[in-house]
């Protein structure tokens, strides 16, 4: 039996505790940048069956396909312009309060020129981090979705991989430009950052590895360049993981590699997939890299008379060039236990169902 005094002492205890915890209770809010693309919406649907308040930061362009759950607050931040991008922010904290949370995604990864990765890459980063610092619209850590291509080429003969202390001397204006973007976020000493660096990343949504799927599905298995070429993978599903289990474990401050684990051979790679479409032959090219080149600067002058942006570029031809592309997660594994759900076979078996059942393979 409790007593009157006793139940006034536990509603006291249970008001304290509900409001110490009242923060913890609510929903965190978080910020996902490059929302429309292929692993900003994969980073969404995650946050979103976290039960995150999920804010997909898009712009006025950008297809709204994978963004239609009704939970999502959509935001076109203006990151080219400073001071509307502060503007929208602190208006956005007046009204619904800060995030918890930012996942940087937009980006570029191929450009029409070559200016184009320094200012949306590199310049936007800043802007985004500039003005959540002046308007305090962010509490927690801000994660920037850098690149594996940050390294340069590494070891091209011995195949060590690249580990956490290796020296980045990217080759490529994209590397450059995220690097340029990491040393940026690394010289704040006021906000909390976290840098994530995945190698190649597949799964459903994404159109890149799609060509190459196509092209053993269509009987080719192209290869650029004759000596042994490494490859690492990271299924989009799997990335998004890391990310969300390093933010909930509060790890700020810190760079990572991000991969499955593994590395294949070129050739590894289009068998895999080979099985995977149960394709019983294909053509094994291995096309060399002094053809590989002009090639890739021809579809890039081609595709610039025509307004597009070429896939196919010659910043992607330095990318083909370099034969080692393997790293080392041993960080990721013993900072958060990271074990990637997907393997390549599986990864590669589910995206193909996927792209099937899209229509798009
Ligand atoms: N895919 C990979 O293998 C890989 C590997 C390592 C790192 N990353 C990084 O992951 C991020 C996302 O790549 P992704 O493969 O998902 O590419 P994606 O599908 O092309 O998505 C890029 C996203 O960035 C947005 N964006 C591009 N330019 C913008 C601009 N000027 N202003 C505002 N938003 C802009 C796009 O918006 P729209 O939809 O409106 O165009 C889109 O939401 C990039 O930062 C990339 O560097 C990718």
């Amino acid at each position: 039996m409790i007593r009157t005094g006793e139940k006034k002492g536990i509603h006291a205890d249970i008001t304290i505790f509900v409001q110490q915890n009242r923060k913890a209770m609510e929903k965190k809010r978080i910020l996902i940048t490059g929302a429309s693309g292929f692993i900003g919406s994969t980073i969404v649907a995650r946050a979103l069956a976290l039960g995150y308040e999920t804010w997909a930061g898009i712009r006025s362009g950008s297809s709204l396909r994978y963004l239609q759950d009704e939970r999502l607050r959509l935001i076109d931040l203006h990151y080219g312009d400073p001071e509307k991008l502060t503007r929208q922010l602190r208006e956005e904290m007046n009204s619904a309060g800060s995030f918890d949370a930012v996942i940087h995604v937009a980006g570029l990864t191929k450009a029409r020129r070559k200016e184009d990765f320094d200012r949306v890459n590199y310049c936007y980063t800043r802007h985004l981090a500039e003005a959540l610092q002046k308007t305090g619209a962010l509490t927690g850590t801000f994660v920037l979705l850098s690149s594996l291509s940050v390294m340069g080429p590494g070891d091209e003969k011995g195949y060590e991989p690249f580990c956490a202390n290796s020296i980045p001397h990217p080759n490529t204006a994209y590397g450059k430009s995220k690097l340029k973007a990491e040393q940026y976020l690394m010289s704040q000493t006021t906000l909390p950052w976290l840098i994530i660096r995945p190698t190649g990343v597949y799964g459903p949504r994404d159109k890149d590895y799609l060509i190459l799927i196509k092209a053993v599905k269509k009987g080719l298995s192209v290869g650029a360049g004759f000596r042994k070429q490494l490859l690492t993978f990271i299924h989009s599903q799997d990335l998004a993981e890391a990310i969300f289990t390093l933010l909930e474990k509060g790890i700020r401050g810190k760079s990572y590699l991000l991969a499955d684990g593994d590395s294949y051979t070129d050739n590894e790679f289009n068998a895999t997939v080979q099985e995977v479409l149960g394709k019983k032959r294909v053509i094994r090219l291995k096309i060399p890299l002094w053809l590989v080149r002009p090639a890739a600067i021809l579809s890039e002058k081609v595709a610039a008379l025509m307004g597009r942006t070429a896939t196919f570029n010659s910043d992607k031809y330095l990318i083909m060039k370099q034969r080692n592309w393997s790293c080392d997660i041993g960080p990721l594994r013993e900072d958060i236990g990271f074990t990637p759900r997907w393997k390549l076979k599986e990864g590669v078996r589910m995206t193909t169902e996927w792209y099937r059942k899209e229509g798009w393979l």
